[in-house]
């Protein structure tokens, strides 16, 4: 099923993964929007990518509804937006580990709640290797991202004919880390890529390519796709 024509909107597609989402799904024809939190960053992908932003911040009930009013019927959608408090959980302040629940589990909710998908279509939602490859000082990213794999697999059943998928990545090399200082940034990619049985960490278009075939695999309904670099069996 090609995409070409489609209508795909992708909320996160400001930056990273989202964005290589829209680029690639803009590139097989579909009629792509994005949406994130209102500002500069989303003008400027929108701009770039030559294609149509609307802003909604994922942690608002209103703001998610309005994006799917302006929108209307779409053929897909996906999800990526999140920012992420994490810390020990003897120390992470209870507020900020809801935070993190608020903007990636109850965002993503909120997305399939206010969404509405043509038949056949699709939702995808990203999720994480922490869900199956703990860390300590991140169990709560771990916790969101095993709800969000247990929450496609219930709305593929109650969404058909709606396809309810998700993409789990490894580790990423995007903008999510841009708040570390450059050097440790790259020492800790490199560390991370040497690990690998691949011997790099994962491009945006990495994870783009497989949630772009999600929504052309018509079969795919209820899967979470591990795409780490080897990085659950090494
Ligand atoms: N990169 C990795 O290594 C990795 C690994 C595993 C899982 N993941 C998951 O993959 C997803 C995408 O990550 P990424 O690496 O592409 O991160 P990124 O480059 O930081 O992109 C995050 C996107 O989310 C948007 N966003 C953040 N808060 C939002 C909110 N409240 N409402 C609406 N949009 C919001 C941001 O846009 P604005 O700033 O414009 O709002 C941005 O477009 C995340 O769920 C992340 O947890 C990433």
């Amino acid at each position: 099923m090609s995409i070409n024509n489609k209508k795909v909107v992708v909320v996160g597609g400001s930056s990273g993964i989202g964005y290589a989402t829209a680029a690639m799904a803009k590139k097989n024809g579909a009629d792509v929007v994005i949406a994130s939190r209102p500002g500069q960053r989303l003008e400027s992908a929108a701009k770039a990518l030559g294609i149509k932003a609307v802003a909604a911040d994922v942690t608002s009930d209103e703001a998610v509804e309005n994006l799917f009013r302006e929108t209307g019927p779409v053929d897909h959608v996906v999800v990526t937006a999140a920012v992420l408090r994490t810390g020990p959980i003897k120390t992470l302040a209870i507020a900020d580990a809801k935070a993190t629940m608020e903007s990636k589990f109850w965002g993503a909710w909120r997305v399939a709640r206010f969404s509405t998908i043509n038949a056949g279509g699709s939702l995808t939602i990203v999720s994480g290797f922490l869900s199956v490859r703990p860390r300590a000082g991140s169990a709560i990213v771990g916790a969101a991202n095993g709800a969000l794999e247990s929450l496609v697999k219930a709305l593929a059943i109650e969404l058909a004919p709606v396809r309810v998928n998700a993409v789990s990545p490894g580790m990423i090399d995007t903008p999510i880390r841009a708040a570390m200082a450059e050097d440790a940034r790259r020492a800790l990619l490199k560390q991370l890529a040497d690990a690998l049985p691949v011997k790099r960490v994962g491009l945006a278009d990495d994870i783009a390519l497989p949630i772009i075939g999600f929504m052309e695999n018509g079969f795919a309904t209820g899967s979470v796709l591990f795409l780490d670099g080897g990085g659950s069996i090494a």
